[in-house]
């Protein structure tokens, strides 16, 4: 089976980008395989510190691991958002395949200062861990929003710079990079799209010299998406919509069956909408 950096390293040459899944439970987790497996695509499990804290942290690692052997698939665990050194130590112990380190709140010194340290410990521990870190704000949560999240940088003056970038790409040494390019953590309800600065993307990923992460990747256009890939994406993130449709499938689930006490009979409703929504993400993704 192919490693995380081959794939990375295939999706770059092959002008494809891998997709990054958050889930929360079993049955998400059912939903993002079943699709990767059709497709014989590559799959990363994001799960962040209130998802690991639902799921368990070790217990999300045991499926991810049981499911690598078991189908014989490339599915990695991403440890998505993390903010603090303890929490990044707690997963790199665990043995997760990759760490999202998360400063981007916090001023430039600071977040050079905590994201060189957890790529340090995290590479002493475990050589082929994928570190990533953030720079630029593009709000902090997957769900419904009304109005842009405060100091969201949706704009070019706010969007992550070239230099800046690359200087501190260099000064923490982690393999991933995840620039504000545009897009936001959430979805809009009233169907806004936020704009993808495809050009920035690719002056960022030559500057930055290590393969680029899109967060937020719910609520873009597929067009704007499919630029971005072509411009240096590797991988996408997407929480919001697979959420939705976890609880759409849900709430379809309970309404079609009102005497049914039975979750996995209930449930499988919720199951094949995720399935749904990650495959459609997975044939962008991946060019079809
Ligand atoms: P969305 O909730 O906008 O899809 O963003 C997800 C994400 O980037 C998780 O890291």
């Amino acid at each position: 089976m192919k490693t995380y950096r081959e794939c990375i390293e295939d999706a770059e040459k092959e002008g494809v980008a891998i997709g990054h899944f958050n889930i929360s439970n079993t049955e998400m987790f059912w939903g993002v395989i079943n699709a990767a497996k059709t497709r014989d695509l590559p799959v990363i499990i994001g799960v962040s510190e209130g998802e690991r804290d639902f799921l368990g942290a070790r217990q999300a690692l045991t499926l991810v691991q049981s499911v690598r052997k078991d189908l014989d698939i490339p599915v990695f665990l991403n440890a998505d958002h993390t903010y603090s050194y303890e929490r990044v130590k707690e997963v790199v112990d665990l043995g997760y395949d990759s760490v999202v380190i998360d400063g981007a709140k916090l001023p430039r010194e600071e977040n050079i200062e905590m994201t060189k340290k957890c790529v340090e410990y995290a590479r002493s521990v475990n050589p082929d861990i994928l570190t990533e870190c953030e720079l630029g704000y593009i709000g902090s949560s997957s769900s419904w929003f009304d109005d842009l999240p405060e100091g969201a940088a949706v704009s070019e003056e706010l969007l992550t710079r070239p230099e800046e970038a690359k200087s501190f790409v260099e000064a923490v040494g982690v393999d991933l990079f995840a620039p504000a390019v545009g897009s936001v953590h959430g979805m809009s309800r009233k169907g806004l799209k936020p704009k993808l600065y495809t050009e920035r993307i690719r002056e960022i990923r030559e500057s930055a010299g290590v393969p680029l992460v899109l967060h937020g990747g719910s609520g873009s256009s597929d067009e704007d998406i499919k630029e971005a890939i072509k411009a240096g994406i590797s991988i996408v993130h997407v929480s919001t919509e697979i959420r939705v449709a976890y609880k759409e499938g849900l709430a379809k689930g309970l309404e079609e069956n009102p005497d049914e006490v039975a979750p996995y009979r209930y449930l499988k409703t919720a199951v094949s909408e995720v399935e749904r929504v990650v495959g459609e993400k997975l044939d962008i993704f991946s060019g079809k």
